[in-house]
């Protein structure tokens, strides 16, 4: 007797991150590149060894809520949190999507939301972004009317290609939809542009941020919503019982008492995000496209050598040429990683 598998899901295969044997320099991940502050890790190691691990989490941590509204200038009643940003939108396709369902994305976009979606068992519909890779606005409002999606993902920055949706496109979206509108914005804080001040007048937009990239904290797992407190009472119908871990619960405050200190890396990592566009851009057959977010993306025919070649000297870079022939994305590393980058680039083309 074999369990029958859902029978939707078999094209979609188990997710692989990047191969990264051998790797030296990691530029495939968006992960920001400096480690947390000295004084920061203590304070965690520290918190850490009063845990009582043989007791369950707080199952609604308030001074995190508290936090993450102080951050944003919204309501506690406004945040949900999740084990990373990827939970909170499967946590949406949950509440919102599911079968008979629809989800609209504007592609190239972020992978999993195309997997969230479907994991949920939502149907997708596509629109195209522009040569340049913004949203086509005209085509987005008809492709809206026609397809009447349950949830409309814009993931601004957007990841892979780091294009900005303009706010005003923001509000055209979300006024002509009657579904869910998910903002990934799991890259605000390398560009600042945000549709949180647009909450109160548009009461079915999620707002979806991260602590993994700008707050230097991918390897804990944790990620926020920020929605009317109606909206989110919905996504409290699929979470699970003590749902971030203890360690969770210490490291996420902490860093967000911190913010200061800890989110000092953007400005740099902004200004290197635009030398190296412009130094990439330089080189014989590149097409950069200028992005707001901790990654460059750029295309070169001969994308999977230069790739090979990269690999070949520690440096792993993300493949992106099965979604957009002969793209590369790269993420900012520090200073000398760049250097590093740029020259096994330079050699390469
Ligand atoms: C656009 C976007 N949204 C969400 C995530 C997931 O973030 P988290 O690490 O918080 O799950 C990523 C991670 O790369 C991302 O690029």
């Amino acid at each position: 007797m074999r369990p029958r598998p859902r029978p939707e899901l078999q094209d979609l295969k188990p997710y692989s991150s990047s191969d990264i044997a051998g790797g030296r320099i990691l530029l495939h991940a968006n992960e920001n590149p400096y480690p947390l502050p000295q004084p920061v890790m203590d304070e965690i190691a520290e918190a850490t060894r009063a845990l009582q691990l043989n007791r369950y989490p707080a199952p609604d941590p308030v001074e995190l809520y508290e936090l993450l509204a102080e951050y944003n200038g919204v309501d506690p009643s406004q945040v949900f949190i999740g084990d990373g940003a990827n939970e909170v939108l499967l946590q949406s396709c949950l509440a919102y999507g599911g079968p008979g369902r629809k989800a609209l994305l504007f592609e190239p976009t972020y992978v999993m939301h195309h997997r969230q979606a479907r994991m949920a068992g939502t149907a997708v519909a596509e629109s195209q972004r522009s040569e340049e890779f913004d949203i086509n606005i005209d085509d987005a409002i008809a492709t809206i009317e026609i397809e009447r999606p349950d949830i409309v993902f814009l993931c601004s920055p957007n990841n892979p290609t780091g294009n900005v949706t303009s706010l005003d496109d923001v509000r055209r979206i979300a006024g002509v939809t009657n579904g869910l509108l998910i903002c990934d914005e799991a890259y605000f804080e390398f560009c600042g542009v945000t549709a949180l001040p647009m909450l109160d007048e548009l009461p079915n937009v999620i707002v979806v941020r991260t602590l993994s990239k700008a707050f230097r904290l991918a390897g804990v797992r944790f990620g926020y919503g920020i929605a009317s407190p109606e909206l989110l009472d919905q996504l409290g119908r699929v979470r699970m019982p003590y749902g971030q871990s203890s360690f969770t619960q210490i490291a996420a405050p902490i860093v967000l008492r911190h913010r200061t200190e800890v989110l000092k890396t953007v400005e740099t990592i902004v200004l290197e995000r635009g030398r190296i566009e412009e130094r990439v851009a330089e080189l014989p057959d590149t097409d950069v496209t200028e992005g707001g977010a901790n990654f460059i993306f750029f295309t070169h025919p001969e994308a999977e050598r230069l790739i090979g070649g990269l690999a070949g000297k520690g440096i792993i870079v993300r493949d992106f040429t099965k979604q957009v022939p002969g793209a590369i994305r790269v993420t900012v590393g520090t200073p000398a990683e760049n250097d590093e980058f740029l020259e096994s680039l330079t050699a390469l083309v």
